[in-house]
């Protein structure tokens, strides 16, 4: 199973926090943003990993993270994203190192409190297909969000304006390689980018689409409110332990 990290876009709802920097590079309380996931994955039992980059200061990620050797790795992928073409664009350059195989792709953004060991577990059981992983959330709207019918999710709508639920749909996507076939077939959304949610919803329509509840807490880290709810939930955590 590989590993894909997106760390690219502008992050410009944090602007100007992003004005000189990468997003993914901020500090979330005693580490930068990108460690969190990279630590997801690595958790999961994924060594082989790519980080997608764009924007400002790339060349930061190599200075900082290296060849992962504080994550226990003797090695990282890197790629760059030119420009803000949305998460599947992002997504679309881990074809060649993806190749044939399965992967675990997380959003440079989110954190979790736990792990996805398990549902990884689980997906790899799967013949085929997608897994993606959903939390109950109090402001859904923000998120794409999962309608649920007799247990199944029916579709998945993007920043819906009134939300079916209130389960968002994680940045933690399980797919196999038709993924990328998928995306080569999408067309910009109305914000102007490839959505991941369009990625999502056509397995679904194919009746490849799985899902988990995700345990524990889970926020992004793209507006200054969940900057600061993250950098609060990671402090706690971290006191805890
Ligand atoms: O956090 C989960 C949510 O992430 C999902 O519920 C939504 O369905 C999904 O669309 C996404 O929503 P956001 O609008 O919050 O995504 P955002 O534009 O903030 O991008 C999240 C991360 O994806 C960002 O930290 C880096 C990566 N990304 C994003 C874009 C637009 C890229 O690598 N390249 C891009 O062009």
């Amino acid at each position: 199973m590989k590993g894909v990290v997106l760390a690219g876009g502008l992050g410009t709802r944090l602007y100007p926090l992003t004005k000189v920097t990468n997003k993914h590079l901020l500090p979330v309380y005693n580490k930068p943003m990108i460690y969190y996931p990279i630590q997801t994955l690595v958790d999961a039992g994924i060594k082989d990993i790519l980080i997608v980059t764009g924007g400002n200061s790339a060349g930061d990620f190599l200075r900082l993270l290296g060849n992962g050797k504080e994550f226990g790795l003797k090695h990282l992928n890197y790629t760059y994203q030119e420009g803000e073409g949305g998460i599947a664009a992002a997504l679309s350059l881990a074809e060649h190192f993806v190749g044939n195989n399965r992967f675990v792709v997380i959003l440079g953004d989110n954190i979790i409190e736990k792990g996805i060991k398990k549902e990884v577990e689980v997906f790899k059981k799967q013949k085929e297909g997608a897994r993606i992983l959903l939390k109950e959330v109090e402001n859904p709207e923000r998120f794409g969000v999962a309608e649920i019918m007799d247990g199944r999710i029916v579709r998945i709508i993007e920043k819906p304006e009134h939300p079916p639920s209130n389960l968002a749909v994680t940045g933690i996507y399980m797919y196999d390689s038709y993924a990328f076939d998928i995306i080569k077939t999408l067309k910009p959304s109305g914000r102007g980018e490839l959505e991941i949610t369009d990625v999502n919803n056509r397995y679904l329509k194919e009746g490849k689409l799985t899902f988990g509840i995700l345990d524990g807490w889970w926020t992004d880290a793209g507006t200054f409110e969940s900057l600061l709810r993250a950098n609060n939930l990671v402090c706690e955590r971290e006191k805890r332990k």
